[in-house]
Protein backbone atom coordinates (compact mmCIF):
# COMPACT_ATOMS: atom_id res chain seq x y z
CA UNK A 1 0.00 0.00 0.00
CA UNK A 2 1.44 3.26 -0.94
CA UNK A 3 1.76 6.19 1.59
CA UNK A 4 -1.03 8.06 -0.06
CA UNK A 5 -3.53 5.03 0.29
CA UNK A 6 -2.24 4.69 4.25
CA UNK A 7 -2.38 8.43 5.24
CA UNK A 8 -4.99 11.04 5.00
CA UNK A 9 -3.10 14.28 3.17
CA UNK A 10 -3.14 17.41 4.44
CA UNK A 11 -6.07 19.61 3.38
CA UNK A 12 -7.57 22.92 3.66
CA UNK A 13 -3.73 24.35 3.74
CA UNK A 14 -3.43 23.74 7.40
CA UNK A 15 -6.35 24.87 8.22
CA UNK A 16 -7.28 21.81 10.02
CA UNK A 17 -3.90 19.46 10.24
CA UNK A 18 -0.48 19.90 9.00
CA UNK A 19 1.04 16.41 9.01
CA UNK A 20 -0.86 13.64 7.21
CA UNK A 21 -2.86 11.27 9.31
CA UNK A 22 -2.58 7.57 9.79
CA UNK A 23 -5.76 5.67 8.03
CA UNK A 24 -5.15 2.22 9.38
CA UNK A 25 -3.18 2.79 13.12
CA UNK A 26 -4.18 5.15 15.30
CA UNK A 27 -2.57 8.68 15.73
CA UNK A 28 -0.08 9.26 18.71
CA UNK A 29 -1.82 12.63 19.11
CA UNK A 30 -5.95 13.23 18.34
CA UNK A 31 -6.94 16.33 16.49
CA UNK A 32 -9.67 18.95 17.28
CA UNK A 33 -13.21 18.09 17.10
CA UNK A 34 -13.89 19.37 13.80
CA UNK A 35 -10.89 18.35 12.03
CA UNK A 36 -11.76 14.66 12.78
CA UNK A 37 -15.54 16.04 11.57
CA UNK A 38 -14.59 17.56 8.48
CA UNK A 39 -11.97 14.50 7.23
CA UNK A 40 -14.58 11.96 8.31
CA UNK A 41 -17.64 14.02 6.60
CA UNK A 42 -15.71 14.78 3.47
CA UNK A 43 -14.59 10.56 2.89
CA UNK A 44 -18.54 9.73 3.25
CA UNK A 45 -19.30 12.12 0.43
CA UNK A 46 -18.12 8.97 -1.78
CA UNK A 47 -20.95 6.46 -0.46
CA UNK A 48 -24.52 6.94 -2.30
CA UNK A 49 -27.07 9.24 -2.07
CA UNK A 50 -29.56 6.84 -0.02
CA UNK A 51 -32.57 8.84 -1.07
CA UNK A 52 -31.48 7.76 -4.76
CA UNK A 53 -30.83 4.28 -3.41
CA UNK A 54 -33.33 1.77 -5.22
CA UNK A 55 -31.75 -1.37 -3.77
CA UNK A 56 -32.10 -0.96 -0.16
CA UNK A 57 -35.31 -1.69 1.86
CA UNK A 58 -34.29 0.39 4.30
CA UNK A 59 -35.79 3.65 5.60
CA UNK A 60 -33.56 6.66 4.79
CA UNK A 61 -36.14 9.21 6.19
CA UNK A 62 -38.14 9.94 9.24
CA UNK A 63 -39.87 12.99 10.78
CA UNK A 64 -38.21 15.37 12.19
CA UNK A 65 -40.27 14.41 15.81
CA UNK A 66 -39.32 10.88 15.36
CA UNK A 67 -35.46 12.61 14.77
CA UNK A 68 -35.52 14.42 18.00
CA UNK A 69 -36.58 11.09 20.16
CA UNK A 70 -33.64 9.33 18.45
CA UNK A 71 -31.56 11.71 19.49
CA UNK A 72 -32.96 12.04 22.71
CA UNK A 73 -32.41 8.43 23.34
CA UNK A 74 -29.24 7.50 21.39
CA UNK A 75 -27.29 7.20 24.70
CA UNK A 76 -29.24 4.51 26.13
CA UNK A 77 -28.68 1.00 25.79
CA UNK A 78 -31.61 -1.34 26.09
CA UNK A 79 -30.20 -4.15 27.36
CA UNK A 80 -30.48 -2.33 31.00
CA UNK A 81 -33.74 -2.12 31.69
CA UNK A 82 -33.82 -1.95 35.03
CA UNK A 83 -31.98 1.44 34.47
CA UNK A 84 -34.42 2.71 31.59
CA UNK A 85 -37.76 0.34 32.16
CA UNK A 86 -39.59 2.63 30.11
CA UNK A 87 -37.66 1.33 26.96
CA UNK A 88 -38.86 -2.21 28.04
CA UNK A 89 -42.25 -0.67 28.51
CA UNK A 90 -42.52 0.64 25.07
CA UNK A 91 -41.10 -2.53 23.54
CA UNK A 92 -43.79 -4.56 25.17
CA UNK A 93 -46.33 -2.40 23.80
CA UNK A 94 -44.94 -2.98 20.27
CA UNK A 95 -45.40 -6.31 20.84
CA UNK A 96 -48.83 -6.06 21.73
CA UNK A 97 -49.56 -4.06 18.62
CA UNK A 98 -47.95 -6.59 16.17
CA UNK A 99 -49.24 -10.02 17.29
CA UNK A 100 -52.73 -8.12 16.67
CA UNK A 101 -51.66 -6.61 13.92
CA UNK A 102 -50.83 -9.90 12.60
CA UNK A 103 -53.99 -11.31 13.57
CA UNK A 104 -52.92 -13.38 16.73
CA UNK A 105 -55.90 -15.04 18.35
CA UNK A 106 -57.20 -13.64 21.19
CA UNK A 107 -56.90 -16.42 23.50
CA UNK A 108 -53.28 -17.04 22.63
CA UNK A 109 -50.21 -15.74 24.89
CA UNK A 110 -48.22 -13.82 22.08
CA UNK A 111 -44.94 -12.92 22.91
CA UNK A 112 -42.14 -11.38 20.97
CA UNK A 113 -38.97 -8.74 21.78
CA UNK A 114 -37.18 -6.24 19.45
CA UNK A 115 -34.16 -7.31 17.63
CA UNK A 116 -31.16 -5.77 15.41
CA UNK A 117 -33.29 -6.81 12.37
CA UNK A 118 -35.02 -9.66 11.03
CA UNK A 119 -31.83 -11.79 10.62
CA UNK A 120 -31.83 -11.94 14.21
CA UNK A 121 -35.62 -12.64 14.21
CA UNK A 122 -35.30 -15.40 11.84
CA UNK A 123 -32.60 -16.64 13.39
CA UNK A 124 -33.88 -16.83 17.22
CA UNK A 125 -37.59 -18.00 15.38
CA UNK A 126 -35.80 -20.69 14.01
CA UNK A 127 -33.49 -21.86 17.23
CA UNK A 128 -37.05 -22.06 19.26
CA UNK A 129 -39.03 -24.22 16.71
CA UNK A 130 -35.44 -26.66 16.64
CA UNK A 131 -35.93 -26.64 20.72
CA UNK A 132 -39.42 -27.52 20.43
CA UNK A 133 -39.06 -30.34 18.21
CA UNK A 134 -35.89 -32.10 20.02
CA UNK A 135 -37.73 -31.54 23.39
CA UNK A 136 -40.93 -32.82 21.45
CA UNK A 137 -38.67 -36.05 20.19
CA UNK A 138 -36.47 -37.04 23.12
CA UNK A 139 -39.89 -37.02 24.92
CA UNK A 140 -40.95 -39.63 22.38
CA UNK A 141 -37.29 -41.51 23.24
CA UNK A 142 -36.51 -40.58 19.40
CA UNK A 143 -32.98 -39.72 18.11
CA UNK A 144 -32.40 -35.81 17.90
CA UNK A 145 -29.32 -35.84 15.45
CA UNK A 146 -30.91 -35.03 12.07
CA UNK A 147 -32.89 -31.98 12.10
CA UNK A 148 -34.09 -30.06 8.76
CA UNK A 149 -35.60 -27.09 7.82
CA UNK A 150 -37.16 -26.83 4.41
CA UNK A 151 -37.47 -24.10 2.41
CA UNK A 152 -37.66 -22.63 -1.20
CA UNK A 153 -34.63 -20.81 -2.82
CA UNK A 154 -36.57 -17.68 -3.00
CA UNK A 155 -35.51 -17.34 0.59
CA UNK A 156 -32.92 -14.46 1.85
CA UNK A 157 -29.22 -15.33 2.49
CA UNK A 158 -29.97 -15.52 6.65
CA UNK A 159 -31.99 -18.68 6.10
CA UNK A 160 -28.95 -20.53 5.25
CA UNK A 161 -26.85 -19.17 7.56
CA UNK A 162 -29.06 -20.50 10.55
CA UNK A 163 -28.37 -23.48 8.97
CA UNK A 164 -24.82 -23.49 8.53
CA UNK A 165 -24.47 -21.76 12.31
CA UNK A 166 -27.22 -23.77 14.16
CA UNK A 167 -26.47 -27.28 12.56
CA UNK A 168 -29.58 -28.34 11.18
CA UNK A 169 -29.79 -29.89 7.42
CA UNK A 170 -30.99 -27.51 4.40
CA UNK A 171 -33.69 -28.47 2.33
CA UNK A 172 -33.59 -25.67 -0.27
CA UNK A 173 -35.94 -26.32 -3.12
CA UNK A 174 -35.13 -24.86 -6.10
CA UNK A 175 -37.58 -22.39 -7.96
CA UNK A 176 -39.17 -23.25 -10.96
CA UNK A 177 -41.42 -20.86 -13.05
CA UNK A 178 -44.81 -20.93 -12.04
CA UNK A 179 -46.82 -19.38 -14.63
CA UNK A 180 -49.96 -18.15 -13.08
CA UNK A 181 -52.94 -18.40 -15.99
CA UNK A 182 -56.28 -18.94 -14.63
CA UNK A 183 -57.36 -21.43 -17.71
CA UNK A 184 -54.68 -24.32 -16.43
CA UNK A 185 -55.48 -26.65 -14.62
CA UNK A 186 -51.73 -26.46 -12.56
CA UNK A 187 -52.76 -23.24 -11.37
CA UNK A 188 -54.66 -24.80 -8.62
CA UNK A 189 -50.77 -24.83 -7.31
CA UNK A 190 -50.07 -21.11 -6.76
CA UNK A 191 -54.05 -19.99 -6.12
CA UNK A 192 -53.64 -18.63 -3.08
CA UNK A 193 -50.83 -16.28 -4.45
CA UNK A 194 -51.86 -12.65 -4.44
CA UNK A 195 -50.98 -12.33 -8.31
CA UNK A 196 -53.10 -15.49 -9.40
CA UNK A 197 -56.18 -14.46 -7.46
CA UNK A 198 -55.83 -10.92 -9.52
CA UNK A 199 -55.94 -12.94 -13.20
CA UNK A 200 -52.39 -11.89 -13.57
CA UNK A 201 -50.18 -13.77 -16.44
CA UNK A 202 -47.59 -13.64 -14.05
CA UNK A 203 -44.66 -15.39 -13.92
CA UNK A 204 -44.26 -16.83 -10.29
CA UNK A 205 -40.62 -17.20 -8.61
CA UNK A 206 -41.93 -19.10 -5.19
CA UNK A 207 -41.99 -22.49 -4.36
CA UNK A 208 -45.74 -24.48 -3.92
CA UNK A 209 -47.28 -26.33 -1.53
CA UNK A 210 -46.36 -29.69 -3.38
CA UNK A 211 -42.82 -28.68 -3.69
CA UNK A 212 -42.56 -28.83 0.34
CA UNK A 213 -45.02 -31.29 1.27
CA UNK A 214 -42.14 -33.83 -0.52
CA UNK A 215 -39.68 -32.25 1.22
CA UNK A 216 -41.10 -32.60 5.11
CA UNK A 217 -40.26 -35.54 7.35
CA UNK A 218 -40.59 -36.51 10.44
CA UNK A 219 -36.99 -34.25 11.12
CA UNK A 220 -38.38 -31.19 10.05
CA UNK A 221 -38.00 -28.43 12.85
CA UNK A 222 -39.73 -25.86 10.58
CA UNK A 223 -41.00 -24.82 6.93
CA UNK A 224 -39.82 -21.41 6.07
CA UNK A 225 -41.82 -18.89 3.93
CA UNK A 226 -41.97 -15.52 2.86
CA UNK A 227 -44.00 -12.78 1.83
CA UNK A 228 -42.13 -10.07 -0.58
CA UNK A 229 -39.11 -12.05 -1.33
CA UNK A 230 -35.63 -10.35 -1.96
CA UNK A 231 -35.61 -11.48 -4.82
CA UNK A 232 -38.72 -10.73 -7.36
CA UNK A 233 -41.01 -9.26 -4.18
CA UNK A 234 -43.67 -11.68 -4.59
CA UNK A 235 -45.41 -14.14 -1.67
CA UNK A 236 -45.17 -18.13 -0.87
CA UNK A 237 -48.60 -19.61 -1.49
CA UNK A 238 -48.74 -19.47 2.87
CA UNK A 239 -52.58 -20.57 2.72
CA UNK A 240 -52.07 -23.99 1.00
CA UNK A 241 -48.63 -24.69 2.55
CA UNK A 242 -50.62 -24.56 5.95
CA UNK A 243 -53.74 -26.90 4.43
CA UNK A 244 -50.92 -29.27 3.18
CA UNK A 245 -49.19 -29.30 6.74
CA UNK A 246 -52.63 -29.55 8.87
CA UNK A 247 -53.28 -33.11 6.03
CA UNK A 248 -49.91 -34.14 7.36
CA UNK A 249 -50.54 -33.60 11.13
CA UNK A 250 -53.51 -35.40 10.82
CA UNK A 251 -52.38 -38.32 8.83
CA UNK A 252 -48.60 -38.51 9.89
CA UNK A 253 -48.65 -36.75 13.03
CA UNK A 254 -45.76 -33.87 12.67
CA UNK A 255 -46.87 -30.84 13.67
CA UNK A 256 -44.75 -28.84 11.94
CA UNK A 257 -44.58 -24.91 12.28
CA UNK A 258 -44.65 -22.65 9.30
CA UNK A 259 -42.04 -19.29 10.78
CA UNK A 260 -43.18 -16.46 7.73
CA UNK A 261 -40.07 -13.83 7.25
CA UNK A 262 -42.54 -11.23 6.71
CA UNK A 263 -39.04 -8.78 6.32
CA UNK A 264 -40.17 -6.19 3.85
CA UNK A 265 -44.46 -7.90 3.71
CA UNK A 266 -44.99 -7.71 6.73
CA UNK A 267 -45.74 -4.27 7.33
CA UNK A 268 -47.70 -4.24 4.03
CA UNK A 269 -50.19 -7.11 3.84
CA UNK A 270 -51.78 -5.97 6.68
CA UNK A 271 -52.60 -2.22 5.45
CA UNK A 272 -53.02 -3.61 1.86
CA UNK A 273 -54.24 -6.63 1.89
CA UNK A 274 -56.23 -7.58 5.40
CA UNK A 275 -57.92 -10.60 3.63
CA UNK A 276 -55.16 -12.51 2.60
CA UNK A 277 -54.29 -15.19 5.00
CA UNK A 278 -50.44 -15.39 5.75
CA UNK A 279 -50.48 -14.67 9.23
CA UNK A 280 -51.06 -16.52 13.13
CA UNK A 281 -54.93 -16.60 11.00
CA UNK A 282 -53.22 -19.88 9.87
CA UNK A 283 -53.31 -22.71 12.49
CA UNK A 284 -49.33 -23.85 11.50
CA UNK A 285 -47.87 -20.03 11.73
CA UNK A 286 -46.65 -19.76 15.00
CA UNK A 287 -43.46 -17.23 14.21
CA UNK A 288 -43.34 -14.13 12.59
CA UNK A 289 -40.61 -11.70 11.85
CA UNK A 290 -40.82 -8.26 10.49
CA UNK A 291 -38.17 -5.68 10.02
CA UNK A 292 -39.24 -1.84 11.92
CA UNK A 293 -36.43 -0.48 9.45
CA UNK A 294 -38.12 -1.57 6.35
CA UNK A 295 -41.91 -0.84 5.92
CA UNK A 296 -41.96 -0.19 9.41
CA UNK A 297 -40.57 3.03 8.43
CA UNK A 298 -37.82 3.11 11.02
CA UNK A 299 -34.11 4.66 10.25
CA UNK A 300 -31.86 1.18 10.62
CA UNK A 301 -31.11 -1.02 13.26
CA UNK A 302 -35.14 -2.55 14.29
CA UNK A 303 -36.48 -6.03 13.98
CA UNK A 304 -39.37 -7.67 15.32
CA UNK A 305 -39.81 -11.50 16.20
CA UNK A 306 -43.42 -12.12 17.54
CA UNK A 307 -44.53 -16.22 18.64
CA UNK A 308 -47.96 -16.71 18.40
CA UNK A 309 -48.23 -17.84 21.92
CA UNK A 310 -46.02 -18.15 24.99
CA UNK A 311 -45.45 -21.99 24.27
CA UNK A 312 -43.92 -21.42 20.75
CA UNK A 313 -41.06 -20.18 22.65
CA UNK A 314 -39.02 -22.72 25.50
CA UNK A 315 -38.36 -22.08 28.61
CA UNK A 316 -34.96 -23.14 28.12
CA UNK A 317 -33.55 -20.22 25.69
CA UNK A 318 -34.96 -17.61 28.01
CA UNK A 319 -31.94 -16.61 30.37
CA UNK A 320 -32.48 -14.45 33.35
CA UNK A 321 -30.00 -12.50 33.98
CA UNK A 322 -29.16 -10.24 37.17
CA UNK A 323 -25.93 -7.86 36.78
CA UNK A 324 -27.43 -4.99 35.85
CA UNK A 325 -30.28 -4.89 38.33
CA UNK A 326 -32.90 -6.89 38.63
CA UNK A 327 -33.69 -9.94 36.83
CA UNK A 328 -34.80 -9.41 33.21
CA UNK A 329 -35.50 -12.13 31.30
CA UNK A 330 -33.67 -12.37 27.89
CA UNK A 331 -34.09 -13.93 24.44
CA UNK A 332 -31.18 -12.53 21.97
CA UNK A 333 -28.35 -13.25 20.30
CA UNK A 334 -26.44 -9.45 21.42
CA UNK A 335 -26.52 -7.76 24.30
CA UNK A 336 -26.45 -4.48 24.33
CA UNK A 337 -28.38 -2.69 21.37
CA UNK A 338 -29.90 1.31 21.38
CA UNK A 339 -32.90 1.76 22.73
CA UNK A 340 -33.52 4.63 20.50
CA UNK A 341 -35.35 2.57 17.20
CA UNK A 342 -37.54 0.80 19.44
CA UNK A 343 -38.49 4.27 20.63
CA UNK A 344 -39.18 5.24 17.07
CA UNK A 345 -40.64 2.93 16.13
CA UNK A 346 -43.15 2.90 18.98
CA UNK A 347 -43.47 6.70 18.09
CA UNK A 348 -44.59 5.92 14.18
CA UNK A 349 -46.75 3.00 15.14
CA UNK A 350 -48.78 5.49 17.29
CA UNK A 351 -48.15 8.70 15.47
CA UNK A 352 -49.45 7.11 12.15
CA UNK A 353 -51.95 4.88 13.47
CA UNK A 354 -53.66 2.29 11.09
CA UNK A 355 -55.03 4.91 8.38
CA UNK A 356 -51.67 6.68 8.75
CA UNK A 357 -49.37 3.51 7.61
CA UNK A 358 -52.16 2.70 4.89
CA UNK A 359 -51.94 5.99 3.50
CA UNK A 360 -48.33 5.64 3.39
CA UNK A 361 -48.32 2.15 1.67
CA UNK A 362 -50.97 2.94 -0.68
CA UNK A 363 -49.16 6.29 -1.98
CA UNK A 364 -46.04 3.79 -2.28
CA UNK A 365 -48.09 1.14 -4.24
CA UNK A 366 -49.31 3.45 -6.39
CA UNK A 367 -45.06 4.99 -7.23
CA UNK A 368 -44.60 1.36 -7.47
CA UNK A 369 -47.25 0.79 -10.43
CA UNK A 370 -46.88 4.08 -12.04
CA UNK A 371 -43.50 2.99 -12.14
CA UNK A 372 -44.19 -1.03 -13.61
CA UNK A 373 -46.67 0.80 -16.18
CA UNK A 374 -43.84 3.07 -17.79
CA UNK A 375 -41.32 0.52 -17.56
CA UNK A 376 -43.69 -1.95 -19.48
CA UNK A 377 -44.92 0.75 -21.89
CA UNK A 378 -41.51 1.05 -23.21
CA UNK A 379 -41.51 -2.51 -24.47
CA UNK A 380 -37.91 -2.51 -23.34
CA UNK A 381 -38.77 -4.48 -19.99
CA UNK A 382 -40.82 -7.26 -19.03
CA UNK A 383 -42.03 -6.55 -15.15
CA UNK A 384 -41.91 -9.65 -13.55
CA UNK A 385 -43.91 -9.16 -10.07
CA UNK A 386 -46.82 -7.72 -12.45
CA UNK A 387 -49.35 -7.91 -9.62
CA UNK A 388 -46.71 -5.33 -6.99
CA UNK A 389 -48.33 -6.99 -4.33
CA UNK A 390 -45.40 -5.35 -2.54
CA UNK A 391 -43.94 -1.83 -3.37
CA UNK A 392 -40.89 -3.16 -5.84
CA UNK A 393 -40.40 -3.50 -8.93
CA UNK A 394 -38.44 -6.23 -10.54
CA UNK A 395 -38.22 -6.07 -14.13
CA UNK A 396 -35.88 -7.92 -16.95
CA UNK A 397 -34.78 -6.85 -20.10
CA UNK A 398 -36.36 -7.43 -23.22
CA UNK A 399 -34.68 -8.03 -26.64
CA UNK A 400 -31.69 -6.06 -25.38
CA UNK A 401 -27.84 -6.54 -26.69
CA UNK A 402 -26.94 -5.35 -23.29
CA UNK A 403 -27.26 -6.84 -19.67
CA UNK A 404 -29.22 -5.86 -16.81
CA UNK A 405 -25.57 -5.56 -15.24
CA UNK A 406 -24.92 -3.13 -17.62
CA UNK A 407 -27.82 -1.05 -17.41
CA UNK A 408 -27.34 -0.76 -13.67
CA UNK A 409 -23.93 0.27 -13.81
CA UNK A 410 -25.02 3.03 -16.20
CA UNK A 411 -27.31 4.19 -13.98
CA UNK A 412 -25.03 4.33 -11.26
CA UNK A 413 -22.96 6.80 -13.23
CA UNK A 414 -25.96 9.26 -12.78
CA UNK A 415 -25.93 8.62 -8.67
CA UNK A 416 -28.69 5.74 -9.08
CA UNK A 417 -28.47 2.27 -7.37
CA UNK A 418 -30.53 -0.22 -8.70
CA UNK A 419 -29.25 -3.43 -8.11
CA UNK A 420 -28.92 -6.36 -11.14
CA UNK A 421 -28.54 -9.95 -10.20
CA UNK A 422 -30.07 -13.59 -11.69
CA UNK A 423 -32.56 -15.29 -9.58
CA UNK A 424 -31.41 -18.14 -7.22
CA UNK A 425 -31.10 -21.98 -8.21
CA UNK A 426 -32.79 -23.37 -10.61
CA UNK A 427 -34.04 -19.76 -12.48
CA UNK A 428 -30.08 -18.78 -12.71
CA UNK A 429 -30.76 -17.54 -16.02
CA UNK A 430 -33.11 -14.64 -15.09
CA UNK A 431 -31.43 -11.72 -15.29
CA UNK A 432 -32.98 -8.60 -13.05
CA UNK A 433 -33.16 -5.29 -11.80
CA UNK A 434 -35.01 -4.56 -8.57
CA UNK A 435 -36.50 -1.22 -7.47
CA UNK A 436 -37.42 -0.48 -4.23
CA UNK A 437 -40.06 2.06 -3.82
CA UNK A 438 -39.84 3.70 -0.17
CA UNK A 439 -41.88 6.49 1.29
CA UNK A 440 -39.32 9.39 -0.07
CA UNK A 441 -39.88 7.72 -3.67
CA UNK A 442 -42.24 10.62 -4.96
CA UNK A 443 -44.15 9.82 -8.53
CA UNK A 444 -41.61 13.02 -9.63
CA UNK A 445 -38.55 10.26 -8.77
CA UNK A 446 -40.05 7.89 -10.78
CA UNK A 447 -40.03 10.02 -13.41
CA UNK A 448 -36.40 11.44 -13.00
CA UNK A 449 -35.48 7.46 -12.67
CA UNK A 450 -37.96 6.31 -15.84
CA UNK A 451 -35.86 9.60 -18.18
CA UNK A 452 -32.56 8.46 -16.84
CA UNK A 453 -33.65 4.87 -17.81
CA UNK A 454 -34.31 5.42 -21.02
CA UNK A 455 -31.77 7.38 -21.88
CA UNK A 456 -28.87 5.11 -20.50
CA UNK A 457 -30.54 2.78 -22.59
CA UNK A 458 -30.09 5.19 -25.30
CA UNK A 459 -26.45 5.48 -25.09
CA UNK A 460 -25.74 2.06 -24.47
CA UNK A 461 -27.80 1.21 -27.73
CA UNK A 462 -25.43 3.62 -29.20
CA UNK A 463 -22.25 2.02 -28.20
CA UNK A 464 -21.06 -1.09 -29.09
CA UNK A 465 -17.91 -0.85 -27.47
CA UNK A 466 -19.54 -0.60 -24.27
CA UNK A 467 -21.35 -3.56 -25.15
CA UNK A 468 -18.53 -5.58 -25.96
CA UNK A 469 -17.08 -4.74 -23.01
CA UNK A 470 -19.90 -5.98 -20.73
CA UNK A 471 -22.07 -8.48 -22.24
CA UNK A 472 -20.46 -11.33 -20.96
CA UNK A 473 -18.06 -9.73 -18.43
CA UNK A 474 -20.16 -9.19 -15.47
CA UNK A 475 -20.51 -11.78 -12.70
CA UNK A 476 -23.63 -11.44 -10.58
CA UNK A 477 -22.50 -9.32 -8.17
CA UNK A 478 -23.76 -8.78 -4.48
CA UNK A 479 -27.00 -8.19 -4.06
CA UNK A 480 -27.57 -5.25 -2.04
CA UNK A 481 -30.84 -5.69 0.86
C1 LIG B 1 -37.04 -11.48 2.85
C2 LIG B 1 -35.94 -10.98 3.74
N1 LIG B 1 -35.64 -11.65 4.87
C3 LIG B 1 -34.67 -11.24 5.72
C4 LIG B 1 -33.94 -10.12 5.45
C5 LIG B 1 -32.87 -9.67 6.42
O1 LIG B 1 -33.41 -8.60 7.10
P1 LIG B 1 -32.54 -7.58 8.01
O2 LIG B 1 -31.76 -6.78 7.04
O3 LIG B 1 -33.60 -6.79 8.71
O4 LIG B 1 -31.69 -8.37 8.94
C6 LIG B 1 -34.20 -9.37 4.27
C7 LIG B 1 -33.42 -8.17 3.93
O5 LIG B 1 -33.63 -7.52 2.96
C8 LIG B 1 -35.23 -9.82 3.41
O6 LIG B 1 -35.53 -9.16 2.27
Amino acid sequence: MSKIEREHTTTYGSRYFTKPVPKYEMPEEGMPARAAYQIIHDELNLDGNPSLNLASFVTTWMEPEADKLIMESIGKNYVDNDEYPQTEVIQNRVVNMLARLFNAPKEANSIGSGTIGSSESIMLGLLAHKWTWKKRREAEGKPTDKPNIVMGADVHTVWEKFALYFDVELKLIPLKKNVCKTTETEITKVMSSFSCISGLNEDIYTVSAEDIITQVDENTIAVGTVVGTTFTGQMDPIEEINTALLEIKETKGWDIPIHVDGASGGFILPFLYPDIKWDFRLEQVRSINVSGHKYGLVYPGVGWLIFKDRTDLPEELIFNINYLGGIMPNYSLNFSKGSSTIIAQYYNLIRLGMKGYKQIMENMQENAHYLASKLNGTKKFEVINKSITFPIVTAQLQNSEFSAFHLSEKLRQKGWIVPAYTLPANAEDVAVLRMVVKESFSKDMVEMLFNDIMDSIKKLEQSTEERIEYIDGKENPTLLY
